[in-house]
Order: C-alpha cells, then structure tokens, then sequence
C-alpha cells in the first residue's frame, strides 16, 4: 500500500521556495507549480519561453528539470522523500512531472546539499588558472548519471579547440538576430523578481575579473575574444534522444552536478547559445561529440578565487505566483 501523503502546507512552500532558486535561462523562471490531488505538479510556464532564442523550449524545459531536482532535495532534506512520474500526460504537455510524497529519513548528504540550494549562483568572473582534479570532474559526471542525465568532460585539445569556435560562433550568429537580441535584453535589468539584474553582469573593459559572457554587447564579428579560457573544464550534457524528456533529465542532471560542485567550492556557468542555434548544436553533435549524441547543454566549470567579494544576487519571484494550491 502506498504510503504517499500530501505535504503539509508549510512544507510545501519551503519545497517551492527551494525550488525557485534553481537556475534558469536568462532567470526566465519558466514554472508552475500546483498542488492538487495530493501532489505536487510541475508545469513549463509556455508565457515564460523564449520564442526566438529557445524556440524548442530545450533551455526551459532544461530550467525546469533544475528545478524538479531542487524540490527533490530540498523535501528530502525536510523528511520527504519523492516519487516523480515525468510527462504522465505525454511528452508535448506543458505538465513536465507529478510528484508523490511519503515520510522518509533525510539523505546523508542533505544538510550539505540543502545550503547549496541557498549558496548557488552564477558567477561570471573570470576562474583561476586551478585545474579541477580528474577525480572531481569524474564525480560530477557520475552525479548528473544518477539522475538520468549524461555528461562528458571535453579532454582533448581539438575537441576542445572545435567547441570554442563553436560557441563563439553561436555568439556570432545570436548577435546578428535582432529578435533574439531584443529578447536578451528584455530579460535584462527588468526592476522586476525575473530576469538579470545589472548588477550582477560583469563586463570585459570595465571590471577587470570580468569574464565574457552573453548579456555584454559585443560586435557580431569578434570572433578572437576568448569565451572560455584554457584551464577551464568544458562539460557537455547530452543524451540519445533531443527531446523534453531528455531535457528534463539533463535539468536534473545540471542540477544535481552543479549542487555538488557549489559543495565542493566549484564554480559553474551554462553556455546555451550553442546549443540553441541549431546548426552549431548540430556541429557540436558531429565535431564534439562524435556523433554519438545531442548536444543539450554546455558549462564551463572552475575554481573562484577564496576571498572573493560577494556577488549580488538574481531575485526569485515569491511563492505565491508560483504555487496553485487547489
Ligand atoms: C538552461 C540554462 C541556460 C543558461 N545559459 C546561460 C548562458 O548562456 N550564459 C550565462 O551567463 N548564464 C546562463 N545561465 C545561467 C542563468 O542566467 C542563471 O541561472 C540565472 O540568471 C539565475 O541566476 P543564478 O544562477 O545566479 O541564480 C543558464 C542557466 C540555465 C538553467
């Protein structure tokens, strides 16, 4: 017999809450939460997608799989374990997962992980020239498998030359659509609980730990600026199959990795415009990947300088718009 119960209200909006500070695409935040017939459902929130930069949804559904695997961890850490059914209503439905809940003892990491859900955030600064441990990068990959999602570190010189061009390339061509341009810059410096505040977006020129990134104007031929520098590590999340369920998994995945890094004082920083522009997600499949399979996601990992200043932080909007209680 089942032994799966409602959470208590109380708990219920600690897991949102947790939730909400999962990462998303330009801090779209492109989810629904509903409690109803004694679980808890996670919708992608169609007027939060991307149209023109993310028109398959893959980055938000991949969002919203980072924040399915939040609540995971933060209703654990609370006493309740979960079992997910993903897509019960099919693979093209707006509802991603349905979320039973029962009593469980917290796992052995809980407490560990529970803070990194509060401490996690992108950091755009430039990483020292540190390499990361072989051993390191292997856990981490084998942290994203546990949750169904693959990831490879990108070791060899040329794979890695070839990925750089790439994701310059992807900048290149973003750069030149002016819808997806306006659609950055609407997500930027909105004075509202969403999106990425100046604040948090350091730029080359002006601040000197500045590394380059996605929200800076940069001209659409710059193609010798340097988007990842040698000592970072390049991971990419892939899978067999380029569909919402394995972008789900994959949210799951970066989740999950990026959780455990933050524990082990790594730092993380997705690159999707690569893997938004098809034909260079294409590449990506073919040149880096060998074709053995799609391209969801790519992240730079690295090590922040200890001592470094606090970084402000991108708001979340509050429970309330997020969660439907029925
Ligand atoms: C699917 C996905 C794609 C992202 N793509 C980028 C990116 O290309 N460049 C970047 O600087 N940050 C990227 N981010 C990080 C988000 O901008 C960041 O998570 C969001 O602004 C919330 O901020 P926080 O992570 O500091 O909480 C991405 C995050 C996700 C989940």
């Amino acid at each position: 017999m089942s032994r799966s119960r409602p959470l208590p209200v109380p708990v219920l909006r600690r897991v949102v809450h947790g939730a909400t500070r999962a990462p998303s695409v330009h801090n779209t935040q492109p989810w629904r939460w509903r409690a109803t017939g004694g679980c808890l459902e996670l919708h992608l929130d169609p007027a939060r997608r991307l149209l023109a930069t993310d028109p398959d949804g893959r980055s938000a559904t991949i969002s919203c799989g980072a924040a399915l695997h939040h609540a995971q961890v933060v209703a654990g850490a609370l006493g309740w374990s979960s079992t997910v059914v993903r897509h019960p209503e099919g693979p093209a439905a707006s509802l991603l997962a349905r979320i039973q809940h029962e009593p469980a003892a917290p796992p052995h990491d809980a407490a560990a992980l529970l803070e990194a859900v509060e401490v996690r955030f992108t950091d755009r600064r430039r990483f020292t020239s540190w390499p990361i441990p072989q051993d390191r990068l292997a856990h981490l990959v084998d942290v994203a498998r546990a949750w169904g999602a693959e990831a490879t570190v990108v070791t060899d010189a040329r794979d890695r030359l070839r990925a750089e061009r790439l994701v310059l390339q992807a900048g290149a061509l973003q750069a030149r659509s002016r819808r997806t341009a306006e659609e950055r810059d609407a997500w930027v410096d909105r004075r509202t609980p969403d999106g990425i505040p100046a604040a948090v977006l350091t730029r080359s020129g002006v601040r000197a730990d500045a590394h380059p990134h996605r929200y800076e104007s940069v001209p659409d031929t710059d193609l010798e600026r340097q988007d990842l520098r040698d000592a970072d590590s390049l991971m990419v999340l892939h899978a067999e199959n380029d569909d919402p369920p394995s972008w789900l998994r994959a949210g799951e995945g970066l989740s999950a990795l990026w959780l455990t890094a933050t524990t082990l004082g790594l730092s993380v920083v997705p690159l999707s415009q690569a893997t938004e522009v098809d034909e260079v997600r294409e590449a990506l499949r073919h040149q880096v990947l060998g074709g053995a399979g799609h391209a969801l996601l790519l992240a730079r990992i690295g090590w922040q300088e200890i001592g470094r200043s606090e970084q402000p932080r991108t708001p979340r909007r509050p429970v309330d718009e997020v969660l439907d209680l029925a």
